[in-house]
């Protein structure tokens, strides 16, 4: 039987208060609805995910659309029933009219796990019941629509928080706005969802009493951990999302050989990839699509922004790495910062207070100390004194410095760029380079230092004045 998943990513999201749609808020290190997206992929092939957007559609869309999924707009959000009726045109191509199951999700329910929409999918399939509804019951349901059961333990119908009568509102059975239906009865009874009398929106959840009303049977699924459930409203719920989804994927890469000493300070976001026998220290932060080898070492209070490491490297405590590369046995920081594609090699060191932009350093190269390496390239086996500058910017203009392998350059040196400087050469300590230096040379680039004998005497017999 086809399965075809609608999701409702239409609306604003008024309560975020916010300028940007909700879905669209991200926890766990991706947007809402990206999480929905990856749970419906559980039961159905991207080309059989349709997503209704509506505000900020343009960036809902480009945000999924790499994952191959449909689209479908609602121009103007008058509910959830409204949004579900404006997927149907597009449904045609994909024969979900007449046959098979329909499961709609809402974008805002980032938590849910794949097993459960499996076990939905299941159930609907094998009942007679013309739609299934996640149901869970919650010590506080203000805000959720409330299940109301038949004697069967059958749905009759969902009433939601603003029209519900006060003994209605003391139900503590909530709809998770997750649902899955026989295709041909939804599609033929979804128009006669009536707008609600004081909001004017069309209501899906109006859909369960008309079916039942038409005969049908409405089964529930009561599912035991709400968790999973949670509808984001507000930030403080988006917030509580962040944490549950931190905890899930720590406790996912603990499981699979990753040791990670405070589990409750580090941000892994979900599509962090760590090898085995790495160690994560406490407040460290890997988010985008960072990628760490094995036995690797990731220092206290470190950051990592889509950097890949490979295997045995160490990056110790409060460094930055974003959008670089870290080759096997280096080692990195602390208080480093690597940033903007550079790349540092195999066995290299890179040290303290040491920024490292868009350049490449060579195999066992060194930079220990306070130094600004931009736009260079660092042979192998070189190595660069504290205090060194790549002057890599006019003013106008970025420039390029080469290190050759194996050269040594001094303290507190500043290459003026664009320059290069040979293999195996020598560039004194202070230097300010501003020409080649060829291979095996030394470079002296400062002022010959001058001493004056005997100057304290000779100033205190002028009377103290200036020399
Ligand atoms: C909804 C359910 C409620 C359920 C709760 C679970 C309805 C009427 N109520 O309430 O029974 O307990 O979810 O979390 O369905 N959307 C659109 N177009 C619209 C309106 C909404 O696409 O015109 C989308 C939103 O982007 C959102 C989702 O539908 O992702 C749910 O809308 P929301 O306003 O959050 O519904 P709730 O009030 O939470
Ligand atoms: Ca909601």
């Amino acid at each position: 039987m086809n399965t075809t998943v609608v999701i409702l990513a239409a609306g604003l999201g008024t309560r975020m208060r916010s300028k940007r749609a909700k879905v669209l808020h991200r926890a766990g290190g991706l947007a809402l609805v990206e999480h929905v997206v990856r749970a419906a992929r559980a039961v159905a092939a991207p080309e059989r995910i349709m997503v209704v957007t509506g505000h900020q559609a343009d960036e809902v869309e480009a945000l999924l659309a790499p994952i191959g999924v449909r689209f479908a707009r609602q121009i103007e959000q008058k509910g959830t029933g409204h949004a579900l009726m404006c997927a149907i045109g597009k449904l045609d191509k994909l024969d979900a009219k007449s046959s098979g199951l329909v499961m709609v999700l809402y974008g805002d329910t980032p938590l849910l796990a794949r097993a459960t929409l499996d076990q939905l999918r299941d159930t609907q399939a094998g009942s007679d019941a013309a739609a299934t509804l996640i149901t869970t019951t919650l010590d506080d349901p203000t805000g959720y629509g409330r299940v109301m059961l038949d004697q069967h333990g059958d749905v009759q119908a969902i009433v939601e928080q603003k029209a519900a009568r006060p003994e209605q509102l003391l139900v503590r059975l909530i709809n998770s706005g997750i649902y899955c239906f026989r295709a041909a009865l939804l599609w033929k009874h979804i128009e006669e969802i009536k707008p609600d009398k004081a909001s004017r929106e069309l209501y899906l959840t109006d859909i369960a009493e008309i079916l039942v009303r038409h005969g049908h049977r409405v089964q529930q699924m009561h599912v035991e951990d709400p968790s999973e459930l949670l509808g984001i409203n507000t930030r403080v719920e988006l917030a509580d999302a962040d944490r549950i989804l931190r905890a899930r994927k720590t406790r996912e890469l603990m499981l699979a050989g990753v040791t990670i000493e405070r589990p409750e300070t580090v941000v892994i976001d979900a599509q962090v990839r760590v090898g085995e026998d790495t160690v994560i220290e406490p407040f460290a932060r890997l988010t985008g699509n960072t990628v760490v080898g094995e036995d690797c070492r990731i220092g206290q209070g470190a950051i990592l922004e889509s950097a890949a490491l490979a295997k045995r490297v160490t990056v110790a405590p409060y460094t930055l790495i974003a959008d670089s590369r870290i080759d096997p046995g280096a080692h990195v920081g602390p208080f480093a910062r690597v940033r903007m594609d550079a790349q540092v090699g195999p066995e290299a060191r890179v040290g303290n207070f040491v920024e490292v932009k868009k350049t490449r350093i060579g195999a066992g190269a060194k930079s220990q100390h306070l130094a600004y390496l931009g736009d260079a390239e660092i042979g192998e086996r070189a190595n660069v004194g504290a205090g060194t500058i790549t002057c890599n910017y006019d003013g106008e203009k970025k420039h390029a410095t080469k290190i050759g392998a194996g050269a040594f350059i001094g303290s507190n040196s500043t290459l003026v760029a664009p320059v290069e400087v040979g293999e195996d050469s020598y560039v004194a300590a202070g230097s300010v380079i501003t020409e080649a230096v060829p291979a095996k040379a030394l470079a002296l680039g400062r002022a010959r230092q001058v001493n004056k004998p005997g100057w304290l005497a000779n100033r205190k017999k002028k009377g103290g004045k200036k020399t």
